[in-house]
């Protein structure tokens, strides 16, 4: 497994294993005004999603109910809002919720829902003072009437700011996203609105929850899992992924300016030379 993840080192020698290259973020490098200094004069990952994982372990680690590890997590959530605002990044995907999350034991799901109702309403002064807009990704049907009011009070509140958006997804797949995509598409095929021979990609991306975002440039995975698990399946054709071995909770500032640092260093083609 390799992470081309060096902090602002000096590159690896060739004869290093690469398995080395991990536990370099751990390493003393610069500072985090040096580091905010050297991100900033190249181009940001306009969207940057984040695949939060490693909550259960984070608490597992420390003889604590998972929960702990949730509520840890919730801190973690906050400052990577808050780097990902002062970097200037535009987008923040946060996969909070996935629809498969709800096969976990009945009092864990509960408690997640409560968290995220609570952390919405409780962040809602805070994303206004630092001009965020919120929006969701994903099936609101099932949610709760009272998780749902929370997040269109949160949503409308904010959608006048000009700052950082931050999509949380929430009860939240990829195929399922394309699954309400195609249903939408064939509404208006069949009432007579497109033609099927018309249908291109555009018309998916904008039936998808993720209309009139730019895809992912980046994509975040924590707690070391070389997995998508259902996380916006369309959008990242050409997204850099970055696996990091930090669990959630650990996840700081300085783990995202060095993520967005790392990104900056790679070569893009986009299929191309
Ligand atoms: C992943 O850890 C975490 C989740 C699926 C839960 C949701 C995330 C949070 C509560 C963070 C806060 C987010 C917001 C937007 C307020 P896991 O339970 O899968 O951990 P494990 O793989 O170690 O068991």
């Amino acid at each position: 497994m390799t992470v081309p993840f060096s902090g602002g080192d000096p590159p690896a020698a060739a004869s290093e294993p690469t398995e080395l290259a991990l536990p370099t973020l751990a390493r003393p490098g610069p500072s985090d005004d040096q580091l905010l200094d050297l991100i900033r004069h190249q181009p940001l990952p306009r969207h940057t999603a984040v695949i939060m994982d490693g909550n259960g372990r984070w608490a597992r680690m420390r003889n604590l109910p998972r929960v702990a590890g949730h509520r840890e997590g919730v801190k973690a959530a906050r400052e990577a809002v808050r780097a990902a605002g002062r970097i200037g990044i535009q987008y923040l995907t946060l996969y909070a919720f996935s629809s498969e999350n709800w096969t976990r034991p009945a009092a864990e799901v509960e408690f997640l829902m409560h968290l995220l109702q609570s952390s919405v309403d409780a962040e809602l002064p805070g994303l206004m003072e630092n001009n965020v807009r919120l929006r969701t990704l994903g099936d609101p049907v099932s949610l709760s009437a009272g998780v749902r009011a929370s997040i269109e009070r949160a949503t409308r509140a904010t959608e006048a700011n000009t700052g950082l958006t931050l999509l949380i997804a929430l009860n939240y797949g990829g195929r399922g996203e394309l699954v309400r995509a195609v249903r939408a598409l064939a509404t208006r095929v069949a009432r007579g609105e497109l033609a099927p021979q018309t249908i291109a990609e555009a018309h998916i991306g904008e039936a998808l929850d993720t209309a009139g975002i730019p895809d992912p440039d980046l994509l975040i995975r924590t707690s070391g899992e070389f997995r998508l698990s259902n996380f916006l399946l369309w959008q990242v054709a050409y997204t850099e992924l970055l696996v990091l071995p930090t669990l959630w909770p650990d996840f700081a500032s300085r783990d995202l300016y060095l993520a967005v640092a790392d990104y900056q260093r790679r070569s893009r083609r986009f299929g191309g030379l």
